[in-house]
């Protein structure tokens, strides 16, 4: 299936279909255990130890941390008798759950040679077959309880195979010899579309709807006013941002928010994330290498703060989520999936009458709704069959490592 298309079928079935498909679950286990080690697989054991900031984790981490949310969420509760691989990995594979005790600090994640990638092989082969058993022996009534937990599990697996594929991007940007990860990894083009889809002043539901998975920020669906306004079919290219440098774009304050006036200065900013001079030229650091920065393709590591100067500079506005979401939502956005996440000018807040999940779980997204934008689409590092049009994501206005860009808008209020 190819990566633009977004409801390529994740093969999980509805947690709520009844008979219950075991061998269906089984697969689609073993379909989303597998594509994380398929990412993992070029990687040397030296490569999947490095930490190369704080944001980011090892690849080791990742493989381990997606099997300790198994063992913690899924086996621990709800596999009768199962044994712990090793309770000392606890400590060092909780992520920030406080619910669920101490951790290893994020930032020093890096520094965890042991257990080895070899041993932490054996720790997914190990939760690899309890799961398994668990879906094929589980009662019914039992299997009621499991299914929503192994599902948020796939799906946070797969958050994690992006997060694999952006961390090692970044390590790998940090050598000078700039390795590939996949050689022929090319970005897919952009579709070149041109004009805008109008929406009407009027109030729009929102938010999840239906059958299917949702993370718990997607809900409750609720009204949102739309004033009348315009978004880009297009996403903003290199081309578009070589025309914002061109003109100054990153030494003229009177663009930039003050937070972001403050980080152009701190990091040296003066082009996106990756990019280096070539020359006369700019040059990028991709997965498949350090490549020519192609005019055609979509800008991507780009902050926040860098998409909103250069709407600024534009005469023109970032998107709401809801604006976005409603424009997706009638199939008028091209390149809406598979390419880049697409920042919002959305504070990443709860919806009206949000409440996290019950329990350790949820940490999951509520206790980060402070201080963080909305992104919506997904990226050319995305899985198959994971992002949807309701699907909120969200980072820091600052950072720049995921494959981020932007389309604009024009609100006529
Ligand atoms: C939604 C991508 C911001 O990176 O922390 C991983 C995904 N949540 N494990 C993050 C996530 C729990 C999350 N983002
Ligand atoms: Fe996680």
């Amino acid at each position: 299936p190819s990566p633009r298309d977004a409801t390529a079928a994740f093969p999980a079935p509805a947690v709520s279909a009844r008979p219950v498909d075991r061998a269906a679950w089984i697969a689609a286990f073993a379909h989303v255990r597998a594509e994380t080690e398929r990412r993992a697989a070029p990687l040397s054991p030296e490569d999947q130890q490095i930490q190369s900031m704080a944001d980011a984790s090892p690849t080791k981490w990742h493989r381990a941390h997606t099997t300790w949310f198994f063992e913690q969420f899924l086996l621990r509760e709800h596999l009768p008798g199962y044994a712990i691989y090793d309770e000392r990995l606890h400590y060092l594979f909780n992520s920030y759950y406080v619910a669920a005790g101490p951790r290893q600090p994020r930032i020093a994640r890096g520094l965890i040679t042991r257990p080895t990638t070899e041993e932490i092989a054996a720790y997914r082969a190990h939760v690899d077959r309890a799961v398994t058993a668990l879906l094929g022996q589980a009662s019914p009534t039992a299997l009621e309880a499991v299914l929503p937990i192994l599902e948020i599990g796939l799906y946070h697996e797969q958050q994690h195979q992006e997060l694999l594929v952006t961390d090692i991007l970044h390590a790998f940007a940090q050598n000078p010899l700039g390795p590939a990860y996949d050689p022929d990894w090319r970005f897919l083009a952009a579709s070149g579309a041109r004009g805008t889809v109008d929406l009407p002043r009027g109030i729009a539901q929102v938010g999840h709807a239906g059958a299917g998975f949702s993370f718990d920020n997607e809900s409750p669906r609720h009204d949102s006013l739309i004033l009348p306004c315009a978004l880009d079919r297009a996403l903003v290219s290199n081309r578009d941002w070589l025309g914002f440098m061109a003109d100054g774009g990153y030494a003229r304050p009177e663009l930039w928010l003050s937070d972001g006036w403050l980080a152009v200065q701190a990091e040296g900013w003066e082009a996106p994330g990756y990019w280096r001079r070539d020359g006369e030229s700019w040059a990028t650091m991709t997965l498949a290498g350090i490549r020519p920065v192609e005019p055609d393709l979509p800008v991507t590591h780009v902050s926040y703060y860098e998409a909103d100067a250069y709407a600024r500079w534009a005469g023109r506005d970032l998107p709401t989520e809801a604006e976005w979401e409603v424009a997706a939502g009638g199939g008028g956005l091209d390149d809406a999936f598979g390419l880049v996440w697409q920042w919002t000018r959305s504070a990443y807040t709860a919806y009206p009458g949000y409440r996290p999940l019950p329990g350790a779980l949820g940490e999951y997204n509520g206790k980060f709704m402070s201080n963080q934008f909305v992104l919506r689409g997904s990226s050319v590092a995305t899985p198959q069959g994971h992002a949807r049009v309701p699907y909120r994501n969200f980072f820091y206005p600052h950072q720049r490592w995921q494959f981020t860009g932007l389309r604009l808008a024009q609100i006529h209020a």
